[in-house]
């Protein structure tokens, strides 16, 4: 089995189970990232949901990438990790009011609108505190993503967004609201998105949607499309990064733009996802009746993915290069969800083996939880590993 290359002897050094970043190529992809968008001059907002640790944050922050961020306690994440306030945009379908006097306060870039009834309270706010606020209209475009029915956002069902019939009355009530300034459009379809032809559906829908808004002689500056890019969990030995070129090449190709319009993004998994492990111990071998089980030290309170999603995590067992067998395997926690995978061969794993979860960079640590009273995991980083 191919396995990724791990600093076991330094591992010997901290408690598991622990996140492990290779930093190296977290920075290969965002020169990827940020190269390939150059090139269109396409603006990159890093969705900080997928990772809000402090040190990550940082070397991404170094880039130059904006922030996309979802919450109040984001807003604050990305500020403190030095993200410049006017390249951050704030979506979510119930941002408080405390939330929106903070991205006022701070003078963010713009606020993703998901209602009227938020436009509204965002103008209130705006007006008592005598601001204006940038905002740009979520549209939900009602394009299909072909991804886990939990992370599609761009359906009629989902609760996203400003539905496409109700757009009309919106523009035309906009210029009542006189503490809002529209700049922008902003759509988002879904996550782990593998098929781009979901992105040119993406493209054809916003010229639909832009078609309609210029005969209304209203202007938009810039133009959102979200995040989404997946990443394959299966090789990620051999396809450590996106196919970033490709994935920027469909919208260059296939979104018309109107003059002066700039083209915004918001990635957080593509970015991140690779760079991260879960680091576990095995604790136990146990036969069942007929199946054999190994019990590591991480569960889904480090990484939920497998159990909210069914989610594919690629298993390694670094500290073993014996013959292949296979194994449930399974954390301590106490509920049935609690299983990585089933029938994953892994080389013969005895106790105090090392078992890496890999591709968990994004939506890992961010996600875990203290149940049945559990540490919060650590994390380590490849570029320092001098300990
Ligand atoms: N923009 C908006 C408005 C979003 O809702 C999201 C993700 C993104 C950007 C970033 O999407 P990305 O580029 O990372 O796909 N916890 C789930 C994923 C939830 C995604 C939520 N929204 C998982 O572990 O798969």
């Amino acid at each position: 089995m191919i396995k990724g290359s791990f600093p076991i002897e330094k591992f010997k050094n901290f408690k598991t189970p622990f996140y492990y970043y290779d930093i190296e190529l977290l920075r290969q992809t965002l020169s990827s990232v940020m190269n390939e968008a150059n090139k269109y001059g396409y603006q990159i907002h890093y969705a900080i949901k997928a990772n809000t640790n402090p040190k990550i944050l940082s070397v991404i922050n170094s880039y130059n990438l904006g922030a996309d961020c979802v919450s109040g306690g984001e807003i604050q994440a990305s500020i403190n990790a030095g993200f410049s306030s006017d390249k951050i945009v704030y979506a979510g379908v119930g941002k408080s009011d405390w939330e929106i006097e903070l991205g006022l306060e701070r003078n963010i870039f713009c606020f993703n609108v998901e209602s009227e009834a938020e436009l509204e309270v965002i103008n209130e706010i705006a007006s008592k505190k005598n601001k204006i606020a940038n905002i740009a209209l979520r549209i939900n475009p009602e394009v299909n993503a072909n991804t886990h029915h939990y992370i599609t956002t761009g359906l009629a069902e989902n609760k996203f967004g400003i539905s496409i019939s109700a757009l009309d009355e919106i523009t035309e009530n906009i210029n009542n609201y006189k503490n809002i300034k529209l700049v922008g459009l902003h759509f988002h379809i879904g996550s782990q998105i593998m098929d781009m032809l979901s992105f040119k559906g993406l493209c054809v829908r916003v010229n639909e949607i832009q078609e309609k808004i210029s005969e209304k002689k209203i202007s938009i500056e810039h133009i959102n499309l979200g995040g989404g890019l997946g990443i394959d969990y299966h090789h990620p030995n051999h396809i450590v990064m996106p196919d970033f070129k490709e994935y920027f090449s469909i919208f260059k190709k296939h979104l018309k733009l109107y003059p002066e319009q700039n083209v915004h993004f918001e990635l957080g998994r593509s970015i991140v996802g690779q760079c991260g492990s879960l680091v576990s111990k095995v604790l136990y071998i146990k036969q069942g009746k007929s199946k054999k089980f190994a019990i590591v030290d991480a569960g889904f309170t480090e990484l939920l993915r497998p159990a909210l999603y069914q989610a594919y995590h690629r298993i390694e067992n670094i500290s073993s290069d014996e013959k292949e067998q296979e194994y449930d395997v399974v954390g301590p926690i106490c509920e049935s969800s609690d299983v990585f995978g089933k029938n994953i061969e892994l080389n013969t794993t005895k106790r105090g083996d090392y078992i890496v979860f890999r591709s968990a960079g994004a939506y890992g640590e961010v996600m875990a939880s203290q149940y049945n009273c559990r540490e919060l995991p650590k994390s380590y980083f490849s570029d320092e590993m001098n300990y």
